[in-house]
């Protein structure tokens, strides 16, 4: 209502407010390589069209002559009261969005109140996003490393860090064929962007000190390692990001980065795997990234505490059916058992009532507050998530409802 009412009196928003016109300001401020990394999907950008199309064939239908005057967006997830059914997706590598990265989007969940999904991915260590989250709510998104300890270590440090929750993400153990990257040679983590989680983890500098020790030869010819380098493999995670090109000069560095393209994720993974993370932690474990109603029972059946139906923003398998069109079957396979998230193609508040009402528990937006991110940092991240979370509240007032939990299938033409 407040953004509404300033509207009312000729108040510019920080951001556009139109989805459309976000993206487009996004993508006249991003560089190009940043715009196909962020924006672009896999192949021919079906599964990415396809996430928006499902939002646009679904209709709600409103009702009228309720008493909704007094209106509660709050859920409850893994004993914590969240303000509303939203949460900031996992994103990595965002140093090539805005200088801000990770810290940004920190800063603005917490003045949100909204949980964040820290990345495996991220282009700061979560210890220091963590000090940015103060005492707000946070997950942890693990890719699952070919190296056990790696694993290990990466959920010890989670825990350390006030996370609530492990999020798996499982639909990227090998990256998807990203086709605008391809064309523009530009590959993110071979660049030494995004790795900043690991450089700055002790049991992944294990591995990389051992392959310097091993008569390392770089894939591309580099001077050979000296005492410089090996502070200079520190001095990455620590320094700002985006400086993390200029480290890749020296040899070291460039053993990481080869480091973390073996062992980043681990393409042998099976069900039985998820007993041996069961083990290692008592957070509520999440899988992201399910899209079949079989693997949402096989989820059940092993343990999962929750599930986040995603394909990944249609940028893994093109071709792959939208994410919107997956959540009913996996909703109908939970039965209300463990908490079934979503997320691919939400772009506004009224995007996240269809979810809602096709049963989600809450919903991830990814992508509008990466565009938030590069037109104005902190403050761009945050307006975007407004701007989504006041949409829901008038349409579910519209709808004639009152709380999450009322928005339902009858909702729905
Ligand atoms: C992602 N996503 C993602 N997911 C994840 O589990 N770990 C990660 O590091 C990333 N990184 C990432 C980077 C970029 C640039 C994008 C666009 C996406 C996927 C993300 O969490 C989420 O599933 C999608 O963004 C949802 O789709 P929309 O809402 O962006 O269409």
């Amino acid at each position: 209502a407040a953004i509404y009412r300033a509207g009312v009196f000729g108040h510019r928003p920080r951001v556009p407010v139109e989805p459309a016109a976000l993206e487009a300001a996004a993508r006249r401020r991003m560089s190009a390589r940043a715009w196909s990394y962020v924006a672009g999907g896999a192949g021919q950008q079906r599964t990415a069209h396809a996430n928006a199309e499902a939002f646009a064939r679904r209709r709600l239908v409103p009702r009228v002559l309720v008493d909704v005057e007094d209106r509660d967006l709050s859920v409850e997830m893994f004993g914590r009261r969240l303000p509303a059914p939203l949460v900031l997706a996992p994103i990595g590598v965002l140093e090539t969005v805005h200088r801000d990265a990770d810290v940004a989007v920190a800063r603005a969940a917490r003045r949100l109140g909204l949980p964040m999904v820290l990345s495996s991915q991220a282009s700061v260590p979560m210890e220091q996003v963590a000090r940015a989250l103060g005492d707000s709510p946070r997950w942890f998104q693990l890719y699952w490393s070919k190296d056990d300890d790696v694993v290990d270590s990466f959920v010890e440090r989670a825990e350390r860090a006030g996370c609530e929750a492990i999020v798996v993400t499982l639909d990227t153990h090998v990256l998807g064929w990203r086709t605008r990257d391809l064309d523009l040679g530009y590959l993110p983590f071979a660049r030494g962007e995004g790795i900043a989680q690991y450089t700055s983890d002790p049991a992944f500098r294990r591995l990389v000190e051992a392959r310097v020790a091993a008569a390392y030869r770089p894939s591309e010819p580099t001077p050979r390692p000296t005492p410089a380098a090996a502070s200079a493999l520190l001095a990455m995670s620590r320094r700002y990001p985006g400086r993390t090109r200029d480290n890749l000069r020296s040899p070291l560095p460039r053993a990481a980065v080869e480091t973390f393209l073996d062992v980043f994720s681990r393409s042998t993974l099976t069900w039985s795997d998820l007993a041996r993370l069961r083990a290692r932690t008592t957070l509520p474990i999440l899988l992201k990234g399910v899209q079949h109603r079989r693997d949402a029972a096989l989820a059940l059946d092993h343990g999962a505490d929750g599930l986040v139906v995603s394909n990944h923003g249609g940028r893994q398998v093109d071709g792959a059916i939208a994410s919107l069109d997956a959540l009913p079957g996996v909703v109908e396979e939970v039965r209300e058992r463990v908490p079934v998230l979503f997320d691919s193609g939400v772009r506004s508040g009224a995007d996240v009532a269809i979810a809602l009402a096709l049963g989600a528990d809450a919903v991830l937006v990814g992508r509008p507050w990466v565009y938030g991110l590069a037109l104005a940092s902190d403050d761009g991240v945050r307006a975007v998530m407004e701007h989504v979370w006041a949409e829901l509240d008038l349409t579910m007032a519209l709808c004639g409802v009152r709380s999450v939990d009322e928005l339902g299938p009858e909702h729905l033409a």
